[in-house]
């Protein structure tokens, strides 16, 4: 592409973002399975080591495929430079850390995927960090959780399982008059349908491993942030720590992206269908979908999210044993823990993926035996509805 991704619309950017061709002219990006580099003569390695002459040194610190897909990545968030992991939680684990130190204290939001709850309950007050779970949804509770050491605000939204919205933009108000820095763990809705730093956020975290791959290939992640926020907090980290991602699932992210677009609108579209259909069953207790007026935080959806998302929360009437009938009986629908993928995917969360969780922590957290969640996949969505009915007519 001859002209800049900034002047193209984002199916564009997320094609062409970020290519650097070889002197072959390949179609397709070029990968470049490299663990390091070569220099020309000594002088030409000491400059590149000093910074005097730009250029790839090691695939810990960078290398031209995985380069692609963090410029590609930019493009698609607005963001001016990040740095791709080897999965989810190598970035939100990084993310965190590079800018912690012993003495400091985090908030963080209750409603936190099982991994990211590991991480602010034990692994960070191990290093010395202190840190509250709140209930994120509170607007207040922010706030209120302030110390004169709180250096960093985190949460995701929407939330893993149930699917509820914080609202990003007073989270930021309320940190910018303490100079806190906002992480926002946006893997739920996708960087098509929420732009946490265009709201104000300091940091975006990724799962790439989700929606990006889309198609269950490969893990990554991807932090994304200032250019400065980069330098000061993650560059060294990064470098000396090594989650760097491998060269070969960057490709694969990279060819991910070219289609994000026409799957996540193709699976949200579908998602909107199935939540519709599931509402109005009778073996069906409640249904969260954001994207539906009647979610709970419905107006909060409104103002920061352009499209809904491909999960749906579902909670059966009954408890475990109906949910588990319910799963058992889907023929096209696979059961997994895994969401985002072309292939549609059910997850009984207490007994998975929340299964650390205390019951009165998941219960709390409206994680309770008789909620599933679904991720909506790139099947025709009539073969879906067909699916879930038989389903539920298996459930008594
Ligand atoms: C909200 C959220 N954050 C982070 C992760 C971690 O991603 P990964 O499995 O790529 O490490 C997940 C994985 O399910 C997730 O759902």
């Amino acid at each position: 592409m001859k002209i800049d991704t900034k002047d193209v619309r984002l199916e564009t950017a997320l094609v062409h973002g970020g290519l650097s061709r070889s002197q072959f002219g390949e179609t397709s990006e070029a990968l470049y399975l490299t663990q390091g580099f070569v220099y020309d003569s000594a002088e030409a390695a000491e400059a590149r080591f000093k910074g005097d002459e730009p250029g790839f040194i090691y695939s810990r610190y960078a290398n031209p495929t995985v380069d692609m897909f963090e410029k590609r990545m930019c493009a698609l968030e607005g963001a001016e430079d990040a740095r791709a992991t080897a999965s989810g939680m190598a970035a939100v684990t990084a993310a965190l850390v590079c800018q912690l130190r012993a003495g400091d204290h985090v908030v963080a939001a209750k409603a936190l995927f099982g991994s990211c709850r590991w991480v602010i309950e034990t692994l960070l007050p191990g290093l010395g960090v202190e840190s509250t779970l709140i209930n994120g949804h509170e607007p207040d509770a922010w706030n209120k959780a302030i110390k004169a050491n709180t250096k960093v605000f985190f949460f995701e939204s929407p939330t893993n399982p149930t699917l509820s919205v914080i609202d990003i933009a007073h989270v930021v108000s309320v940190a910018k008059t303490h100079g806190i820095k906002v992480v926002v763990d946006n893997v739920f809705a996708t960087p098509l349908y929420q732009k946490p730093l265009a709201l104000g956020a300091d940091v975006v975290v990724y799962s790439a491993t989700k929606h990006i791959d889309g198609q269950g290939r490969c893990l990554g992640g991807v932090i994304l942030s200032s250019k400065d926020w980069i330098d000061e907090n993650l560059h060294d980290h990064f470098r000396h720590t090594g989650p760097s991602l491998s060269p070969f699932n960057a490709w694969t992210l990279l060819k991910g992206l070219e289609t994000l677009p026409i799957r996540v609108e193709r699976q949200t579209n579908s998602a909107n269908t199935v939540a519709d259909y599931l509402h109005s069953h009778s073996k069906i207790a409640n249904v969260i979908y954001p994207g539906r007026d009647d979610h709970p935080q419905a107006d909060i959806v409104a103002k920061q999210m352009s499209g809904g998302s491909s999960l749906v929360c579902i909670e059966l009437k009954g408890g475990k044993k109906h949910a588990f009938q319910f799963e058992n009986a889907l023929r096209i629908i696979g059961i997994s823990n895994n969401l985002g993928d072309a292939k549609s995917l059910v997850t009984h969360p207490a007994t998975t993926t929340h299964k650390n969780l205390a019951p009165e922590v998941r219960e709390e957290l409206g994680i309770n035996d008789a909620i599933v969640r679904l991720s909506v996949g790139l099947e025709n969505p009539d073969d879906l509805v067909e699916d879930l009915e038989h389903a539920l007519s298996a459930v008594n």
